[in-house]
This record gives structure tokens, C-alpha cells and sequence, in this order.
């Protein structure tokens, strides 16, 4: 079998480093281009990276040459990942698909539109078969915070519940390589991250939506949320409340027990055994503890007809570079990489 070709732009960045990480062994999935901006291009990848991975450089990487964002230098792959900066990914984007090159992309912009599927893949896979009668495909990650705290709502989010509310300790890399300088973070909680309150229940109510031939209908989501930004390297956090009556916590733990939506498709390397792994112990789960594609869950409880649960995720690679290529293996397990 002929690999997938793929090409990585925002290589050189947090999400872009993972990326080339995951993909360095990939079983069927090749990365044969590398892209940066302007003032990196024509470099050796190896000379422009300030690489952070605890791991080498993969030695197929370290020599390449950086090329363009133009889609005149991606014309021979078969994807485009991106882990484009916002502000410049639409116009890049955009430029790729109309000149017939398939992209899956962790940027914000267009994240809403509805005729744009929004994947996380162990909750809405199917939002994919939207692009069934696409020549070009364009698919969008959501958010890193949305991509975690949106996992155990895969239940409750049908329940007669009044109210969801959410407060996120977000992890630095979040903000990526410049986002935050160490003087303002270190010893230091930000009360507010911008567009992110915003956004998270915005991308929930459309992960959550329905499809309707190639759109996808909003489904209408209660929802309040406050995000911080803590000063942990990688992670993201929540403390959920959900306010609801007559609600079955064993029933639940049953669920989040049995949810393993992908096992159907063979030859996902990325998917996780069991996507929410719940803890039992007061004390877990903790981010030295949690690095990866699942979602972990902790100090669950129901009390006065309160759901109480506490989300970890690791923003990195469930937030962003994993589920980037957990898309495309499903998309390759669902026939739609052509
Ligand atoms: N960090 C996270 O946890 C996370 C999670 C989910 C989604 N995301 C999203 O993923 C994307 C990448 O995030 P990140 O954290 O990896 O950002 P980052 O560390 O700032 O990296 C940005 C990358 O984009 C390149 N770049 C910058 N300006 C460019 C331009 N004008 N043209 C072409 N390339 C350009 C940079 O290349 P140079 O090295 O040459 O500057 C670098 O490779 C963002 O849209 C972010 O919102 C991030």
C-alpha cells in the first residue's frame, strides 16, 4: 500500500514539533514537507527549529528544507496538516483548498462555518461522511480546551440537564511558542484568555450538532464558562458543575466504561483503548500522570442534583498534533482520503 503523502505548515511551532514527532514511525502516513514562515524558509528544518521535544530530531527531518505556505509547493502531497498561526491561517488555508488540496487544520478561523465538519473524532466521526461528494476536502480541530472538556459530555449532553458550567486552568504551551512571556506567567494565575469563553461553547454546540447532507445544524448548548491560564507547561484542566435532576452516576461510570466509538475501524494507531479513563482516588488524576490521547476524569460526584467532575487533557496531543492525525487515519478508514 502507497503511503499518505503529507505536508506540515507551522512545522516549527509547539503543535508542529509534536506533529513531527508522531508522525517520525508512522505506519502509513509519510510527512515529506516541511513549512515555516518567510523568514525560515529555504532553511534546514534542524536550523530553524527551537526544538522542544524530549526526544531527537527525526534524522529524515533534520535536513529538510523548509519550503513555502504557496500551494504551488504542496501540490504533490496528498494533505495539508496546519498548525498555522489564527491570523494567518485563513487566507493560507483557503488558498490550498481552492487550488484542490486537502487540508486538516488546528487553526480557529472558519472553525463555525457549517459546511466545514469540526472533528473530534471519538464524538462526531460521522460529521465526516459530509464530505463524502467533496473533491477537496477541509476539515477543522476544534479548540484545545473544547476538544477535552467536550469528551464526557458525550452522555449527559442528551439528558434534561439546566446548565453547564466550566472554569479551565490552561496549560503555557496552550498559547504556543510566544504566546506568554515567563515574567507573566511564573507564579501567576491569568483570569482571563482571550476569545476562549467564547468559543468553547460555541464549538461544543457544533460537535454536538446535526448533519443535514453536507451542513452541520447547531444543537443549542446551555453553557457558562471562565477560563485561566495557570503556569503548568502542558495540560489542560477543568472543574465542571452540570446541574440536573435524577441523574444515574453508576449509569454513567457504565457509559464512560463502555464509550469506545472508534473500535469499529481498524489501523487507527492514535486511538486511544479507552478514550475517558475515570479515577477513583481524591488525589488524581494529576498532569505528571497525564500525557496523551485520553481524556482523564476525576472527583466525580452528584450531590443536591449536582454533577461535580474534574477533566484533564493533554493539550498537545488530544488538544491538537493527535487528533490531527487521528482524523486522517479516519478519514483513511472511512475511504475519504481520495
Ligand atoms: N498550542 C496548543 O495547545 C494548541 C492547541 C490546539 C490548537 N492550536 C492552534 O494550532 C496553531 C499552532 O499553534 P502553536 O501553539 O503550535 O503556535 P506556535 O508555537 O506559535 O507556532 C506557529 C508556527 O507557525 C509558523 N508561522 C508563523 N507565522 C507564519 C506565517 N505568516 N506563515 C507561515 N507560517 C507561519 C511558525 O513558523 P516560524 O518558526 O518560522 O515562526 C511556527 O511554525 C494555532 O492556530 C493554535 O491556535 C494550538
Amino acid at each position: 500500500m502507497s503511503k499518505i503523502r503529507v505536508s506540515l505548515l507551522g512545522s516549527t511551532g509547539v503543535v508542529g514539533q509534536k506533529m513531527v514527532r508522531i508522525l517520525e514511525d508512522h505506519p502509513y502516513i509519510e510527512l515529506v514537507k516541511v513549512s515555516a514562515s518567510e523568514k525560515n524558509k529555504g532553511k534546514k528544518y534542524g536550523d530553524a527549529v527551537k526544538w522542544v521535544e524530549n526526544s531527537k530530531i527525526p534524522e529524515k527531518i533534520v535536513d529538510m528544507e523548509l519550503v513555502s505556505t504557496a500551494p504551488s509547493d504542496h501540490k504533490d502531497v496528498d494533505f495539508v496538516l496546519s498548525a498555522l498561526p489564527s491570523e494567518v491561517a485563513e487566507g493560507i488555508e483557503t488558498r490550498l483548498v481552492s487550488s484542490g488540496i486537502n487540508v486538516i487544520s488546528n487553526a480557529s478561523p472558519l472553525r463555525m462555518k457549517s459546511d466545514i465538519p469540526l472533528i473530534n473524532p471519538e464524538i462526531n466521526y460521522e460529521h465526516l461522511y459530509m464530505l463524502e461528494d467533496k473533491e477537496v476536502k477541509y476539515v477543522k480541530n476544534p479548540n484545545c480546551t473544547t476538544t477535552i472538556m467536550s469528551m464526557p459530555l458525550f452522555d449527559i449532553i442528551n439528558l434534561d440537564y439546566e446548565r453547564i458550567y466550566l472554569t479551565t486552568m490552561q496549560a503555557v504551551s496552550g498559547a504556543g511558542f510566544s504566546g506568554l512571556p515567563y515574567m507573566a506567567i511564573n507564579n501567576n494565575i491569568i483570569p482571563y484568555i482571550n476569545g476562549e469563553e467564547e468559543k468553547i461553547p460555541a464549538e461544543i454546540s457544533k460537535i454536538f450538532g446535526y448533519r443535514s447532507n453536507d451542513r452541520i445544524i447547531n444543537r443549542n448548548i446551555k453553557m457558562s464558562v471562565t477560563t485561566l491560564r495557570v503556569p503548568v507547561a502542558v495540560d489542560h484542566a477543568g472543574v465542571m458543575y452540570i446541574n440536573m435532576k435524577n441523574f444515574d452516576l453508576d449509569n454513567f461510570v457504565r457509559n464512560v466504561n463502555r464509550f469506545k466509538p472508534l473500535s469499529k475501524f481498524n489501523g487507527l494507531t492514535m486511538a486511544p483503548e479507552r478514550p475517558i479513563v475515570l479515577h477513583e482516588k481524591n488525589d488524581e488524576p494529576q498532569v505528571h500522570d497525564v500525557s496523551g490521547m485520553e481524556i482523564h476524569i476525576g472527583r466525580l460526584s452528584y450531590n443536591d442534583n449536582i454533577l461535580r467532575m474534574y477533566i484533564l487533557g493533554d493539550n498537545l496531543i488530544r488538544g491538537a498534533a493527535g487528533i490531527t492525525v487521528l482524523t486522517l487515519e479516519l478519514m483513511h478508514a472511512m475511504k475519504l482520503d481520495n
